[in-house]
């Protein structure tokens, strides 16, 4: 599967089967993990065997079963921690994608097992990625119009097109999709709106907009 096809194919997937991620597909994962930790100087960890951050009442209400494995998004506080793990947690996401995984972006729905994760005084957790082999493969979300969330001078490049409509296929909090780009020649900027998780969105969004726009036609302002 080809990083386009995982990004059209992801759903947010909230039934898990009852079966640990395999050896080979815990590998890969923790290799990616490392080597995002690396470049973007964050703490993610895979966390398997862990049943009790989806046991509770909560996480029932945002109809959980069988998460017993995910993805702590750690790193050390600082203005674009959120975006950090936004852009490099939705790599992961895709990468699980790609191997057969299925995987939900988790803000809210879970409990905290501090025992869990290792946190340094000066680090946050900011949200979680559920990972696993799912029950189903999610459902396509509604999506805004494409044409509502970017600002251009003239008439838009087909990058633009492109990236744009791989950034409405991203999951937003709430599938709220509050972000929005502005174009001028090839510099492009992306922006959060206001709202809960708001910067975690952007980060995501950027990556898909990378991924459908192809880097090398532009750069980030
Ligand atoms: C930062 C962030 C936080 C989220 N938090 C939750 C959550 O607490 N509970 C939940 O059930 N889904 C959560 N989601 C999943 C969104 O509801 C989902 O991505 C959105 O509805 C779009 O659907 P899709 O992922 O299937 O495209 C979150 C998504 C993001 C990006």
């Amino acid at each position: 599967m080809t990083v386009k096809e995982a990004v059209r194919s992801r759903h947010s997937v909230r039934q898990y089967q009852n079966k640990p991620i395999s050896a080979e597909h815990a590998e890969k994962l923790q290799k990616l993990i490392e080597e995002y930790n690396a470049e973007g100087n964050l703490h993610f960890q895979l966390i398997q065997n862990e049943p009790r951050a989806f046991d509770s009442l909560l996480a029932h209400y945002g109809k959980f079963t069988n998460v017993k494995n995910y993805i702590a998004l750690i790193g050390r506080k600082s203005p674009d921690l959120e975006e950090l793990c936004g852009y490099f947690g939705e790599k992961l996401v895709i990468e699980a994608q790609q191997m057969g995984l299925h995987t939900c972006w988790v803000g809210g729905t879970f409990s905290r097992v501090p025992e869990a994760f290792h946190l340094q005084a000066d680090e946050k957790l900011v949200c979680i990625i559920a990972v696993g082999y799912g029950e189903n493969q999610g459902v396509p979300h509604k999506s805004k119009p494409p044409e509502t969330v970017v600002k251009t001078e003239g008439s838009l490049p087909e990058w633009v097109i492109r990236g744009v409509k791989c950034a409405m296929l991203a999951p937003t909090a709430l599938n709220q999709q509050k972000f929005s780009f502005a174009v001028d020649g090839n510099k492009v900027t992306a922006k959060a709106g206001l709202g809960f998780f708001t910067k975690i969105d952007l980060g995501i969004v950027k990556y898909h907009f990378e991924v459908g726009a192809g880097k090398e036609n532009f750069e980030w302002k």
